[in-house]
């Protein structure tokens, strides 16, 4: 039999080998327990995702908002909604972490020092090496989510398969403990723009999920994300995610060795507007490798100002967000899901690209025959 993963109970760690059966007749993946007494000992967090998956209240009774709503007062601009969360996952000590994973606030002291600088990092041939091990290493998580990412299961069981991936894979997910993001990687959901927290939601029919991959491995980060399908997409969703990838690929297409980094949001714009899509303009891309973020700063929109010429050696992210509606974002009182002001959906594809001589490489290109998306296997 394939392996379950490891116990559901936070800690336990122990090889999972039985099956919630309130789960499987829900129709609920994931849920593996080790023993019975650790599902014993988790009943009362545990069954709150069955009353969410039947669309029930966590105390039984019809509610739209599953009879969580952390946020009373405030005003959605969508119908998504935020569900309970599980608890904080841990990292084996052995695993070299980023600065920030252990800083009670996450805040990472080795981005700060630099911050406000535009100098860009031309990498050593070792440095070259470390960054494509790790974007790697990111891509194969990226394809763990991908597989488990589906109707019925939770953003925080892909969240759990991502943290035991990177494990695995001896890296640290480099968004835990991020300025005290909460989980392991981002699933932005139908009108969420980008940075959505993994909870208790059950992924619906028709939804579209992005999934957010940035590992840290032996000291650097490889950062990637695509938009999956779940389930049956209505055509102008499917045409959203296709249009986007697209902006993505044309982006990619410009990159080289003397090419401006402000001209990479006219070739996005230009190919979204055509579609009547709009650019997100609150987030951009970004320099990477043993910084998460850093210079250069990559705009996705036309007429930026955005400043520094590529040169071979620079690695850097492009991960245009583009919505049906307006521009415009908001955030959700947790300071994290990045949501459209009108409520309207959005897709992003994301990665991580090293500039070489004639042009560039894709760290974390997909590496199979085709190399082309998931959403594309599912067309
Ligand atoms: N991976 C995201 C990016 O593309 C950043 C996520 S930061 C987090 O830049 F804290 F939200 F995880
Ligand atoms: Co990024
Ligand atoms: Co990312």
């Amino acid at each position: 039999m394939a392996s379950l993963g490891t116990c559901a109970t936070s800690d336990c760690g122990k090889e999972a080998k039985l099956q919630c059966p309130t789960c499987m007749k829900l129709g609920i993946q994931g849920s593996f327990f080790c023993s019975q007494e650790c599902f014993k000992a988790n009943w009362r967090t545990h069954k709150v995702i069955h009353s969410l998956a039947k669309g029930e209240g966590i105390d039984g009774g019809k509610k739209e908002d599953g009879g969580f709503n952390p946020w009373p007062s405030f005003t959605y601009t969508g119908k998504l909604r935020p569900y309970p969360m599980s608890d904080k996952r841990t990292v084996p000590s052995g695993i070299m972490r980023p600065d920030y994973a252990d800083h009670p606030s996450g805040y990472p002291l080795s981005e700060q020092a630099v911050k406000g600088s535009s100098q860009i990092k031309v990498l050593d041939d070792e440095e070259i090496e470390g960054m494509k091990v790790a974007c790697k290493l990111g891509r194969e998580v990226l394809d763990v989510a991908a597989s488990v990412c589906d109707v019925g299961v939770t953003t925080d069981e892909i969240d759990r398969a991502v943290h035991e991936a990177c494990i695995e894979k001896e890296c640290y997910p480099s968004p835990l403990n991020y300025y005290e993001f909460p989980k392991s990687c981002c699933t932005s959901v139908n009108e969420v723009i980008c940075h959505g927290i993994p909870d208790m939601r059950p992924l619906q029919d028709g939804d579209l999920c992005n999934v957010d991959i940035t590992v840290y491995h032996r000291g650097f980060h490889g950062d990637l994300n695509e938009t999956f399908f779940v389930g049956n997409v209505e055509q102008k969703h499917k045409d959203l995610v296709r249009v986007t990838h697209e902006c993505l690929m044309k982006a990619i297409d410009i990159v080289k060795p003397g090419e401006k980094y402000r001209e990479i949001g006219n070739v996005i714009q230009k190919h979204a507007q055509a579609h009547g899509y709009s650019v997100v303009r609150s987030y951009c891309g970004h320099g990477i490798h043993r910084l998460f973020h850093t210079a250069p700063n990559v705009p996705h929109y036309a007429k930026n100002r955005a400043i520094g010429v590529m040169k071979a050696g620079h690695s850097f992210t492009i991960e245009p967000m583009i919505s049906m509606g307006t521009w415009k974002d908001e955030s959700w009182p947790d300071k994290w899901t990045a949501v459209t002001a009108d409520g309207q959906w959005s897709a992003q594809f994301e990665q991580t690209l090293l500039v070489t001589d004639h042009g560039c490489e894709i760290l974390t290109k997909r590496r199979n025959a085709t190399g082309l998306p998931h959403f594309m296997d599912k067309l």
